[in-house]
């Protein structure tokens, strides 16, 4: 910038929005709708530039082959233009109890009787859930083992306004996104707050840092280094088509250079290399060796990262499904395990909350407390009080399927519609569905940049923890908080997905 563009930029910052740099505080926080229209342009102006530059990107929707072919077709990701107040209490509460789901996941994916059983319901209603259970009984069969397991994991809440507590939306075991995106997210507030934030009372040190794709990308190279075969490659599953593919080749690149990249996020160098193949792909060119090494395109998998896979339309034919229990079948690390991936359903999740059951999974007693606070209402539809009260009250309750990927649940008056035809039905159709007790998170004014264009909208949030897990048989080699990552959606909007167009991605202002 020119220093007589600078003078132009501060010449447009209105009186009623200078604060003293020495008063900011976080009890300055103000209402992001009143901020100077102006000063609001420069700001979304910076930001752009800043995404473009540091790869906050995302492939555009308008333009063909943007989802197949880097480089094509770029926009920058949906963002909040600056990051959303959260009480740093809540904040510390989320961020404590990440290592504690990690060890529950581990301990829940060793009880494969547990798992079929909770599911055997499910597996009657929900081809997809049955398919998944299929390949687990498969594994139980053979007696299979997972000596090397890693999970990668991000569990979401949201601050319920009425009872002031931090509950637990959900825990994403597979495919959990915006690892790489959201730190850059936390990165570009940081930044912005630096040079604006003495016009608008916002301190850039109250972003916390954000190091989740680096500790994503160090958690899929030690797992690549237990499990000890040079010349081994790590393989990220994912889709044909995938417009969030920067998010993912953020921790590729992470785990290929040899030399510190994007010098703001990724610290760590590991020199592995990585492949993309689709689960048809895998089909195609994989194979097993006798000894249990998967090949792919001749190339020795020492990891598998699914990036896919978790929704029936990564499976449009059998070709997909015999991919996904051949790495199964195979001794590489898969993140997750079949296991790891039906510990993170609607139904375990739910079942879970049941009296007595974390007891079964953990021993110490104050993890157990701390989980069992985050638990927010879950039942299943053979409970007949709480589909009567969903009924009368649908408004109250969240109707869930056994689906990840946003876009799949019943909200309102669809609650009530549904479990009267299931009632109608009366057959076993409910058993795909738990019912949860829906979260009122309060609203907040914000600013939401979408394809270049400024929002001023009334939003509400979601906070997801990341959570890396890695053991090798009785050795934990990571259990950690690995990052975070806002996501910010018009508080009128019932689901949450930033792919699937409903939220923006956000950061978090601790106050
Ligand atoms: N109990 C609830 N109360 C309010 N909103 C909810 C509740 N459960 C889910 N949502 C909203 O719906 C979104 C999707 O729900 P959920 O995370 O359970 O589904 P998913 O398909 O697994 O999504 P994801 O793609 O994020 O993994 C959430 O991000 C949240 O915004
Ligand atoms: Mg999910």
């Amino acid at each position: 910038m020119s220093q007589q563009q600078q003078q132009q930029q501060h010449n447009l910052l209105t009186p009623i929005m200078c604060v003293n740099a020495d008063d900011v505080d976080s009890s300055l926080v103000l209402d992001y709708h009143h901020i100077d229209q102006k000063l609001l342009q420069n700001i979304v102006y910076d930001s752009l530039v800043w995404s473009s530059l540091h790869g906050l990107v995302v492939a555009d929707k308008s333009v063909q082959s943007s989802g197949s072919v880097p480089g094509v077709g770029l926009v920058h990701a949906p963002i909040s233009l600056l990051p959303t107040p959260f009480p740093e209490s809540h904040w510390r509460q989320a961020s404590e109890l990440a290592p504690i789901f990690n060890e529950l996941v581990d301990r829940v994916s060793l009880d494969g009787k547990f798992l079929q059983e909770s599911l055997s319901r499910a597996k009657k209603a929900d081809k997809f859930t049955s398919r998944l259970l299929d390949i687990h009984s498969k594994m139980l069969e053979i007696n299979k083992k997972e000596d090397i397991r890693l999970g990668l994991h991000r569990s979401d809440y949201m601050l319920d306004e009425q009872t002031k507590s931090l509950l637990q939306v959900e825990l994403n075991t597979i495919s959990s996104s915006f690892a790489g995106l959201g730190s850059l997210v936390s990165e570009l507030h940081r930044s912005i707050l630096s040079h604006y934030g003495k016009f608008i009372g916002l301190n850039s040190e109250k972003v916390p840092a954000n190091s989740a794709a680096s500790q994503f990308a160090e958690a899929l190279a030690k797992a690549w280094t237990e499990f000890n075969l040079p010349g081994a490659v790590i393989l990220f599953v994912v889709q044909a088509e995938e417009r969030n593919m920067y998010d993912q080749h953020l921790l590729s690149v992470a785990l290929r250079e040899r030399y510190p990249f994007l010098i703001l996020i990724l610290y760590n160098t590991h020199g592995i290399t990585t492949i993309r193949k689709t689960l048809a792909e895998v089909d195609q060119e994989g194979e097993l060796l006798p000894d249990g090494t998967l090949l792919v395109d001749g190339q020795r998998i020492a990891v598998i990262y699914f990036r896919a896979g978790y929704t029936p339309a990564d499976y449009p034919s059998e070709s997909e499904w015999r991919a996904r229990l051949l790495m199964e079948q195979s001794s590489a690390v898969k993140c997750p395990s079949i296991s790891y991936h039906l510990v993170g359903s609607k139904k375990i999740q739910q079942e879970l909350t049941k009296p007595n059951v974390l007891e079964r999974f953990l021993d110490n007693k104050d993890d157990i407390a701390s989980l069992r606070k985050s638990f927010a209402g879950l039942w299943s539809l053979d409970d007949s009080d709480i589909v009567k009260k969903a009924i009368e009250r649908p408004e109250l309750f969240v109707m869930k399927p056994q689906r990840e990927g946003g876009g799949n649940n019943i909200y309102g008056d669809a609650v009530r519609e549904t479990l009267q035809n299931l009632q109608k039905a009366g057959s076993q159709e409910d058993a795909a569905y738990i019912l949860m007790q829906k979260l009122f998170p309060k609203t907040s004014a914000s600013i939401l940049v979408r394809n270049g264009s400024l929002h001023k909208e009334n939003v509400i949030s979601e906070l997801g923890v990341y959570g890396t897990y890695l053991r090798n048989k009785d050795r934990v080699i990571l259990n950690n908080q690995s990052g975070y990552l806002m996501r910010t959606k018009v508080s009128s909007s019932d689901e949450g997905g930033v792919a699937a167009g409903f939220a923006v991605l956000d950061s978090v202002y601790l106050n």
